[in-house]
């Protein structure tokens, strides 16, 4: 535990080890259906970051059942399944309480080999840093919330946070990377900060290069700017030089994501490799964002 990692690794036999994560939270979108795919997406993530394979899952649902329509559960595990038979995990059991506000997510079981677990630490100065979606989705869900979202871009983002990182994570083990994590709730630059502290690297980011949802940079120009993001800056501010970029940027690199992408250190000679794999697979919006550098240590340069 002396360095967090996204998923907790148990070495079971020389080449077996299980991979287990839990994950749940509140509805970031309208339509349960949509909401129960977002949800085990997201939960299914982190065994992926770490290059493991899930394997099962259990469902943790928390339901107001005295004012919500039993109906609303239904369609909302229904949507989680949906999604778990896409990435080929078995639902084998879960555990459901009261609660006043409704949340729903899993506890997930995967396998890695013990020899191949990816993580955070790992990555080496001259690698590029790639990232496999977009971001923006804490900005759009507070645009969405204030009735400012029209429905393309609705569901763009939906599409986005519902979707699967099953191709982007095999194809990066079948290329070989350094070190991977998922961006989540700290926002690309809080999740980068995890992979250098305590390091004897530093990354430099791209900004112009991250892939952006549209209306992003509109919305956050209108004050959409969700609670986490202030958090994640005061967090982490003291390891990022920012001299030079928009507040509006540094909101948005600093954006809570909800079901995010991987974010992966590849060797130089391998990315371009990796890049036109992922797009070849549907992975669309992948995007080489930066790279790792030996100077400045543990610090973050954005361009
Ligand atoms: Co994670
Ligand atoms: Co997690
Ligand atoms: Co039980």
């Amino acid at each position: 535990m002396e360095k967090a990692d996204d998923a907790g690794v148990y070495k079971l036999t020389d080449d077996l080890a299980i991979v287990q994560t839990v994950d749940f939270f509140t509805p970031i979108v309208d339509d349960p259906y949509t909401f129960g795919q977002i949800a085990v997406a997201n939960a299914l993530s982190d065994v992926y970051a770490m290059g493991g394979k899930p394997l099962t899952a259990m469902n943790i649902v928390c339901f107001p059942s005295k004012t919500l329509d039993i109906s609303v559960l239904r369609d909302i595990l229904r949507g989680g399944i949906d999604k778990m038979r896409e990435a080929g995990v078995v639902l084998v059991g879960g555990h459901s309480v009261e609660d006043p506000e409704l949340k729903y997510g899993l506890s997930v079981t995967g396998s890695v080999h013990p020899k191949r677990v990816l993580t955070k630490g790992g990555a080496r100065p001259g690698d590029k840093l790639l990232l496999t979606k977009r971001i923006g989705t804490g900005i759009i869900s507070t645009a969405v919330k204030g009735g400012m979202a029209g429905e393309q871009v609705i569901k763009s983002v939906a599409q986005s946070m519902a979707a699967l990182n099953k191709t982007a994570s095999e194809i990066m083990l079948q290329v070989g990377v350094n070190a991977c994590t998922d961006i989540t709730g700290f926002g690309l630059l809080g999740h980068a900060c995890e992979m250098i502290q305590d390091s004897r690297i530093g990354f430099r980011i791209h900004s112009a290069s991250v892939p952006i949802f549209p209306e992003t940079v509109e919305f956050a120009r209108m004050g959409m700017i969700p609670g986490g993001t202030n958090r994640n800056k005061e967090f982490r501010s003291k390891m990022v030089d920012s001299a030079g970029i928009a507040d509006v940027m540094l909101d948005i690199l600093f954006d809570p994501q909800t079901s995010g992408g991987l974010f992966v250190s590849v060797s130089a000679d391998k990315a371009r490799l990796l890049l036109a794999r992922l797009k070849e697979a549907g992975v669309t919006d992948a995007a080489i964002v930066g790279e790792v550098v030996s100077h400045p240590k543990q610090r973050i340069v954005v361009e």
